[in-house]
């Protein structure tokens, strides 16, 4: 080896030794799960509905799924909090809705997943995707309950025939069918709810 070579050498090999550590500690400090800007990763499918069709109907969905995730925490704080003469009866109610929008939330997750896109279903992205209000925390009286849960179906059906006329528009009739599905849940719901306030006419 002649000198300059020997030189380089002795230089430069703990100056790379160093550079290869820090980017070994620089990638060993990227968070395991992705930040607030996340987008959807899509997956490639032998599924013949169009990739920009898939994606599109994907981030709706993902909509739909962290506005479920919501709703259902939703029921559950009226479930534990409320209070008053209608206890047991509601309480019990809203017990059969959580569990309900539980099963919901699979079903939207898995077609996510079944167009070629990736459910987000964690707390942070129900908060950053939910088309809802937060549940205010100093509600108590059982018809008040019942009124803020009237608000967020409304407001739920709205969205889901939304994505019912979304889907129908890009030709995608499972999708479909599931908004179908789940907005004739909702508006089920939504009559026991106004049907558990005093009788009011219009
Ligand atoms: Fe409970």
């Amino acid at each position: 080896m002649n000198k300059k070579i020997s030189l380089f050498v002795v230089v430069m090999l703990p100056v790379k030794f160093l550079l290869a550590q820090e980017v070994a500690v620089m990638s060993a400090a990227q968070p395991t799960i992705p930040n607030k800007s996340d987008q959807i990763i899509m997956h490639k499918t032998s599924n013949p509905l169009p990739e920009n069709v898939r994606k599109n109907l994907a981030d709706q969905l993902t909509k739909t799924l962290g506005t479920i995730l919501d709703l259902r925490y939703q029921v559950r704080m009226a479930h534990w909090n409320i209070k008053g003469a209608g206890f047991i009866g509601l309480h019990l109610l809203f017990d059969q809705m959580a569990m309900e929008l539980d099963g919901f939330i699979d079903q939207v997750a898995e077609r996510v997943v079944i167009l070629g896109g990736t459910a987000l279903g964690r707390v942070q992205d129900a908060s950053e995707n939910s088309v809802l209000e937060k549940y205010p925390s100093d509600v108590f009286a059982d018809q008040d309950h019942v009124k803020t849960l009237i608000n967020r179906f409304s407001t739920y059906v709205k969205h889901l025939n939304e994505g019912s006329k979304f889907a129908g528009k890009l030709e995608d009739s499972v999708t479909f069918d599931l908004y179908t599905m789940l907005s004739g849940a909702a508006q089920k719901r939504l009559w026991f709810l106004e049907s558990s306030l005093p009788v009011a006419t219009k």
